[in-house]
């Protein structure tokens, strides 16, 4: 009953606009019915404007039964590697706010089919195994990816910016060594340690990327993105194997190998992937 009523408000949220439609039914086959106007899937304008508009209560009424505000004691909040959401019509600026900072662990900007919202949306991601030791898989909220709702959200996610990756000056891989150094060139300045690049950078691309493992019940489990200490740099360290970076456990479960829960992150040859792994070799 709540759902169907939180339902219909996404579909007449603005009821002074001209009333195209009311129910889904009343748009006919291929199109949805958002704030009274028939549309497709294509999505356009600023994604902020867009969750508050639409896809804040789309993503309550799919996603919210299950990661409501305080499901399992878990507050609405970024960085915790959680999911949760406050739940309902009639929210305030500051709960909208919370619920998009807590969304941002999840999207990944310039990749929206792999962020992990949708990736646990279709059912390809196991539920918390570090909980209870099963690997239980996530419900496939999204079924197909024929699914409209679905479609709009992948289309929503394409309009949030990509973010650069960090310029760390780390030493080129030894396959495109850099033109002989000329005698009477300056000596080339020491590289960077790992553990100053991993401040710098590489803490905040694997918090971003791997936004599950800002959990402390994670077995490698590091600070917030925007928090990046010693001790995280010293976990990570424990999943990785400096001589042969591409069989670093860490890698090994981004690629979705050795039963990674919630699949694969990340393929080699993508930009984040070859950062760490040439990161993974500077480590002492
Ligand atoms: C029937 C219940 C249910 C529904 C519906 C559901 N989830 Fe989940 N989801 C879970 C459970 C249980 C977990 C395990 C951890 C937890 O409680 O957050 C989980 C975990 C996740 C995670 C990993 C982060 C975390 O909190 O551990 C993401 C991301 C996620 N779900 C996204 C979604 C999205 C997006 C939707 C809607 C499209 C959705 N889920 C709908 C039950 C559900």
């Amino acid at each position: 009953m709540y759902r169907s009523l939180l339902t219909l408000t996404l579909l007449t949220a603005c009821t002074d606009a001209g009333n195209e439609c009311v129910t889904p039914q009343g748009c006919g086959e291929g199109l949805l019915c958002v704030q009274n106007r028939c549309v497709g899937s294509e999505v356009e304008g600023d994604p902020r404007a867009l969750y508050e508009a639409e896809f804040a209560l789309r993503l309550d009424a799919e996603c919210g039964v299950c990661h409501f505000a305080g499901a399992y004691e878990i507050p609405v909040g970024g960085g915790d590697g959680r999911y949760r959401l406050h739940s309902g019509v009639g929210l305030s600026a500051a709960q909208l706010e919370e619920n998009w900072n807590d969304l941002q662990d999840f999207v990944r900007p310039g990749d929206p089919v792999n962020s992990l919202l949708l990736t646990y949306g279709r059912g390809e991601a196991s539920i918390d195994p570090e909980r209870d030791g099963r690997a239980t898989p996530h419900p496939a909220v999204y079924g197909t990816v024929e699914n409209l709702s679905y479609a709009r959200v992948l289309n929503w996610l394409s309009l949030f910016p990509a973010a650069q990756l960090p310029d760390l000056g780390l030493p080129p891989p030894p396959s495109d060594a850099s033109a002989p150094t000329m005698p009477g060139d300056p000596p080339p300045p020491p590289p960077p340690s790992a553990e100053e690049t991993y401040l710098s950078g590489i803490h905040g691309v694997l918090a971003r990327g791997c936004a599950c493992h800002t959990s402390p019940a994670r077995a490698w489990a590091i600070s917030a993105a925007a928090s990046a200490d010693v001790a995280s740099f010293q976990a990570t360290r424990a999943w990785i194997t400096p001589a042969a970076p591409d069989q670093s456990p860490l890698l090994q479960y981004a690629r979705g190998e050795l039963g990674h829960s919630a699949g694969a992150v990340w393929a080699p040859g993508e930009p984040e992937y070859e950062l760490v792994l040439r990161w993974i070799a500077t480590v002492q």
